[in-house]
């Protein structure tokens, strides 16, 4: 554990710029600095890295924070790596507080680094034996270059070759003072029933597999063609150990991460070769399940990268049925699933070696296929009565409720009814049914937004509730959040974060059509508080919202803008509009991230959904400002006023009421009480 002293010198030696700037190269603007944000597919530069407030940000994408955040994203590393990293950057000697590991943690620590030491020494070993031994070169090496990869290949993925004596390399580990103990753990040693030990992977080409640190954390040893027979099998793998969790292991992520990021796609093929091979011709955003079905782990692992995969298969691959069931899991991830399939007889490693470099690209590109349609291409293979037809249909729905976003799942729903001929509203029922389905039991899956969070006085004589119209409450405002607080403030990350956004208000013309005005989100929001005598409950909300408007008047843009409350010289102000643009807590900043940040960066369909948001965040402060003023009266009414008082209390409690059904009507929640 590195100490509160070491690392508060540590904070205090950092500058932001130079960290960021090590990476990615920095322009000068005004006092920050600006360059093409690595967390997204950035364009013009759009991350900012503030010196003065030891912050970067992008204003695209919004990622934040500061040095070790920025060292934890952009590396993967953890966060005592990030400050070691920073440590030796800046020539700090890092003083650990060693009572604070209890001594089994302490032992699980030492435990750990002596396994990876291990396998560092095991791979740079490989990598020696291949290329500096005569059996190495002649056996290993060139039979990776028979598979036609090249010499950077080879050492970019760290391929080795484990010489075919009994214990060459364990002998060579002893040797080195390596703990037979470990040799042991890691798997790279076998021991036999009379104690000999003996290198597991004697005689096979090597294929480290490293963490998304880039640590080795296990292996592949494929046996050579020479030696091939049915009996043994054609890999060994490391066993599950202290480093090694395969189920949380995507291989090849550690060298894919950046193009996966910038290409804001992956590919997910099968196999080592698979990866290695397209990553030769071009295609670097590849990981491999390593003959595997997808786990939730994995599954973290891509999305913390991108939103979009694309999942190939062998042209003649007999399991693709089996595998369709995994892919599910993807879908409730709430990633964007699309799938390729290769033409008769090919893998992705036979493909991506006749195929190079942009026919390989292309190929890909213009045979993704949603994985709907192709899950449905694939069922219907031999259901040709209708019964079984009806039974792909469900199927296919059952699929299409998993999506998450809304839109998408109708987009889906017409591509199915146009697939199978049949009408869209029969499919939308069925859909409807398995979401309320899904309500009843609370079988929602991960994640927040999911139909859950519908209100709960829904009981099951309610209609059942329409998908393709905003019929949830964002789920910012779940119950305990509910309070007038939650919601103003709810109201300040709207306007502060997005207010000169533009949506389009509805109105109704003189002819009876309905007129769409582009109105600003802010605009609109001071207009509907000008007209209903609005203000904040909360005297810091109000203060920001008057600020707003001076700082709105003088920016030119939604950066400049932010860019002044960031660096606002009313402290309070600050501390109010920080943690929003920062989004320190991880849970608010992915709700508001698919609430908003989707929706005003993507193209299509979504005005209409932003619109209903904003109206849908504000309609929600109205009715609980209403709901209070009714409380106002309540009370007023147990008071003993005058008989026309009375009325006219009684007269505004009625009119209240009414307009609070109005506005609940228009946020869909149900009235209770
Ligand atoms: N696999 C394994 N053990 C085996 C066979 C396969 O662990 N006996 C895993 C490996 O991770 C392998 C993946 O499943 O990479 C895919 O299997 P396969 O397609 O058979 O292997 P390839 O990697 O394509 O190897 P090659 O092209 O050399 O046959
Ligand atoms: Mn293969």
């Amino acid at each position: 554990m590195i100490s509160k002293k070491t690392i508060d010198e540590i904070m205090l030696a950092t500058k932001i710029e130079e960290v960021v700037g090590d990476f990615i190269p920095l322009k000068r603007a005004g006092k920050d600095w600006v360059g093409l944000c690595p967390f997204h597919d950035d364009k013009d530069p759009s991350l900012h890295v503030s010196p003065r407030l030891g912050i970067f940000k992008c204003f695209v994408c919004d990622s934040a924070g500061n040095a070790v955040h920025f060292l934890m994203e952009h590396e993967k590393i953890s966060y005592p790596d990030a400050l070691r990293y920073l440590a030796n950057k800046y020539h700090i000697d890092i003083e650990e507080d060693k009572k604070e590991l209890s001594p089994e943690e302490q032992a699980i620590q030492t435990e750990r680094e002596g396994l990876l030491g291990v396998n560092a020494y095991a791979e740079k070993f490989f990598i020696e034996q291949m290329n500096e031994t005569e059996d190495g070169r002649n056996i290993g090496l060139s039979y990776f270059k028979e598979r036609g990869f090249q010499e950077a290949t080879i050492k970019k993925f760290k391929l080795g070759y484990c010489p075919d004596g009994w214990d060459t390399f364990t002998k060579a580990a002893l040797d080195n003072g390596y703990k037979l103990e470990y040799l042991l753990t890691t798997g790279l040693t076998k021991q036999s029933e009379k104690g000999k030990t003996y290198d597991f992977y004697r005689g096979r080409v090597i294929f480290p597999i490293h963490n998304a640190a880039g640590k080795t954390v296990g292996f592949g040893g494929r046996i050579l063609a020479k030696n091939k027979s049915d009996k043994v099998a054609k890999y060994f793998n490391s066993p599950e150990n202290p480093i090694y969790h395969k189920s949380d292991i995507l291989y090849g992520f550690f060298f894919a991460r950046k193009a996966i990021r910038t290409k804001d796609n992956v590919y997910l093929v099968e196999g080592y070769t698979d990866v290695i091979s397209m990553a030769e011709s071009g295609v670097e955003n590849v990981v491999a399940s390593s003959g595997t079905a997808l786990t939730s782990g994995q599954i973290r692992l891509i999305a913390s990268q991108t939103k979009n995969i694309t999942v190939l298969y062998d042209g003649d691959n007999a399991g693709i049925k089996a595998s369709l069931r995994g892919i599910n899991l993807l879908l409730e991830a709430g990633l964007n699933v699309k799938t390729v399939l290769l033409p008769d007889g090919e893998d992705p490693d036979s493909f991506a070696k006749s195929h190079r470099d942009s026919e390989l690209v292309d190929y890909l590109e213009k045979n993704a296929t949603d994985f709907i349609r192709f899950k449905a291409h694939i069922l219907l293979q031999g259901a040709d009565d209708p019964i079984k037809k009806g039974a792909v249909i469900d199927e296919i729905i059952e699929t299409i409720a998993l999506v998450k976003d809304e839109v998408t799942q109708t987009f889906y729903v017409r591509e199915c009814a146009e697939m199978f001929n049949v009408p869209e509203e029969l499919l939308m029922t069925k859909l409807r049914k398995i979401v309320w389905k899904k309500l009843n039991t609370g079988k929602s899956s991960a994640g927040g937004n999911g139909p859950a969070n519908a209100p709960e006085a829904a009981g099951p004589q309610q209609q059942i509730p329409e998908i393709t119209r905003p019929q949830k409450i964002p789920s910012s405002f779940k119950p305990e959040a509910n309070t007038i607080e939650a919601i103003e403030l709810n109201v300040v990350k709207l306007i502060l974060k997005y207010g000169m956004y533009e949506i389009h208000i509805e109105s109704i013309g003189q002819d009876g059509n309905s007129i769409f005005t582009p109105t600003r989100i802010d605009q609109y929001i001071f207009n509907e508080f000008l007209s209903e005598e609005i203000r904040f409950h909360n005297p810091l909300y109000q203060a920001f919202y008057d600020e707003y408007a001076k700082i709105a008047e003088r920016s030119q843009t939604q950066e400049e803008l932010i860019h002044s409350f960031v660096e606002h010289e009313n402290k309070a102000i600050q501390n109010l509009t920080i943690p929003i643009l920062m989004d320190t807590n991880p849970e608010y900043s992915k709700i508001w991230e698919q609430r908003y940040d989707v929706l005003t960066r993507s193209t299509d369909n979504n005005i209409e959904r932003l619109n209903a948001e904003v109206e849908t965040v504000i309609n929600i402060f109205k009715l609980r400002l209403v709901e209070e003023q009714k409380t106002r009266l309540h009370k007023e009414l147990e008071e003993n006023h005058p008989v026309e008082i009375q009325r006219a209390i009684v007269q505004r409690y009625i009119e209240l009421d009414q307009l609070r059904k109005q506005i609940a009507d228009l946020v869909r929640t149900v009235i209770t009480k």
